[in-house]
């Protein structure tokens, strides 16, 4: 027995080792961890345990036979990240370059088929040059697999890509079908080909980082939701994003009780929309002022940053906010923008994520650049994101509602639970001088002094539709109440409606125009 003992214990030691001192070395001169550290760093102490340490491939193509590593490149199993169980795997760029083929990819997918089934979250820490080339097709079938995978999972069971290294050809669809991507600066990247491709077919001369490095893909693609300053903020940041979210969609979001009082005045908030409606001002402050302890977590925070989503907690509940910006383009809807807070709104609603949404939207972009990049199908996104949503939505206008973007912005029309407004509050169809220049274009063309015409008619209009009122009295709105105390009825509807149950009609899925 005791033979048999040093066989195991030298066999797990050995699949421990990964790649050898030598890679080790070479992936930490990088400023990379290994598999294995970031795995210790990412979870509670003593509670991970590894599944397949002991599987290897099977292949004897192009020198395989003489290298058969145990684990096959991945690190697998599960543990606990505050208390809450996840699975996890971890690729080991050590080991034959985290290369994907059969075995490394049957072990990802056990540890998500578990996952689906004991409902909990899956984080991948992704950090492979992709296809084993020398399994060839076989490598390719494996990556299917996992995304299928990924597809099924998506919805049931919340599924994090941390991305460490290089993430590159078909290999990035993983992650995108994923509901997060973050991503670490000069380390990672991800594109579907590479910057010599690209060269030989565009003539675009750009280095890794520029085509697909996590700042690039946090601001100009929107692929990644957040980026990282390195492998350990990375891991960090998946931490407090999971503590958001509940481990499966059959679970309340999870509730963390603050000293941050319920009915807190907001008395800042009483002097934040400035007198001249065409002023900016920053909307996170309000955010800031109204959650619990002041803290967020924004989600795209480089990118469409005309609209903010996070996630914060509000009276201990986790909620997820949307809210116009009015300090970048004005708080404008465009292709962006309708795409960043869609995705939010439907992921919120996937897991039963209560969802507040502050509004100060001016409308849609004009311009040909949005219409010819299609702002019509791109902006029914959101649209339809907020009417199938079910989760409670309250909503809150600070300022400007106007046109379309009043009525997608969780209106009341569209199953906005309880809708709220300031009575600052500006409600109507366009802005008044756009207003008076289609309903007064005869009186102001035929008066004498057209300036003066002009700038009665917008004060009449102003005074007659900026403002709540109309909406508070066909009951669009449910209450007008003051700044200084929006915490405290944020939170009660939110306790209203805790126990809410709404449905959409039964369907196989519907027809989100994507
Ligand atoms: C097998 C691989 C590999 C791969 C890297 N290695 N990628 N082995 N299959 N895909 C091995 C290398 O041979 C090397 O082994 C070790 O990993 C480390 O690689 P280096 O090149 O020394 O590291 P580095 O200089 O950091 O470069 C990393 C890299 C480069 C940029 C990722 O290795 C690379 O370009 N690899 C190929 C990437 C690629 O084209 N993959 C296929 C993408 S298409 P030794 O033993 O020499 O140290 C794809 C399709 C998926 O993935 C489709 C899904 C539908």
């Amino acid at each position: 027995m005791q033979d048999k003992i040093k066989t195991l214990t030298e066999k797990k030691e050995l699949s421990k080792l990964g790649g050898g001192s030598t890679r080790i070395d070479a992936q930490h001169a990088k400023g990379k961890l290994t598999a294995r550290e970031r795995i210790e760093l990412l979870v509670d102490k003593e509670s991970f345990t590894e599944f397949d340490s002991l599987a290897h491939h099977h292949s004897d193509m192009f020198g395989l036979a003489d290298n058969v590593p145990l684990g096959d490149g991945v690190v697998t199993g599960f543990a606990e990240i505050n208390g809450k169980k996840i699975a996890l795997f971890s690729q080991d760029f050590t080991v034959l370059g985290g290369s994907l083929a059969e075995t490394h990819g049957r072990k990802i997918c056990k540890i998500m088929d578990t996952a689906l089934k004991i409902g909990c979250p899956v984080i991948g820490l992704n950090d492979s040059g992709g296809a084993r080339v020398q399994e060839g097709v076989i490598s390719l079938g494996a990556y299917a697999d996992i995304f299928l995978r990924n597809t099924l999972a998506s919805g049931v069971v919340p599924q994090i890509s941390i991305i460490m290294g290089p993430c590159a050809g078909g290999a990035v669809y993983s992650p995108a079908i994923t509901d997060f991507i973050i991503m670490v600066k000069n380390s990672s990247y991800m594109f579907v080909t590479g910057p010599k491709v690209v060269k030989t077919v565009t003539h675009e001369d750009l280095s890794s980082e520029e085509l697909g490095g996590a700042l690039t893909h946090a601001a100009k693609s929107g692929v990644a939701h957040f980026v990282a300053d390195n492998d350990m903020h990375a891991l960090e940041i998946s931490k407090k994003l999971l503590s958001y979210l509940p481990s499966n969609n059959a679970e309340e979001a999870p509730f963390v009780s603050s000293e941050d009082l319920s009915d807190r005045k907001n008395e800042l908030l009483n002097n934040i929309i400035p007198d001249n409606p065409n002023q900016p001002y920053n909307m996170k402050d309000i955010i800031r002022d109204l959650v619990d302890n002041g803290e967020f977590l924004e989600v795209h925070e480089q990118y469409a940053e005309n609209i903010i989503t996070c996630f914060a907690r509000i009276g201990g509940r986790s909620i997820g906010i949307v809210a116009n910006q009015p300090a970048v383009l004005a708080g404008v809807l465009d292709i962006d923008a309708s795409k960043k807070a869609g995705r939010f709104v439907r992921f919120c609603d996937a897991f039963n994520i209560p969802i507040l949404t502050l509004v100060d939207v001016p409308g849609f972009l004009p311009g040909a650049h949005q219409e010819w990049n299609a702002i019509i199908t791109n902006g029914a996104k959101l649209l339809y994101a907020y009417c199938e949503a079910t989760v409670p939505k309250v909503t809150l206008i600070t300022r400007k509602a106007y046109g379309g973007a009043y009525d997608v912005m969780s209106s009341k029309h569209i199953r906005g639970d309880v809708n709220l407004a300031w009575p600052s509050a500006e409600i109507a169809v366009m802005g008044a001088k756009g207003a008076v220049e289609i309903i007064f274009n005869k009186e102001i063309s035929s008066a004498d002094d057209k300036i003066a015409k002009e700038e009665e008619l917008v004060s009449e209009y102003n005074e007659k539709f900026a403002n709540p009122y109309i909406a508070a009295s066909y009951g669009y709105l449910d209450d007008v109440i003051l700044p200084e105390n929006s915490r405290k009825v944020i939170i009660n509807a939110f306790n209203l409606l805790e126990n809410k149950v709404d449905k959409n009609p039964p369907k196989k899925h519907g027809n989100i125009p994507l």
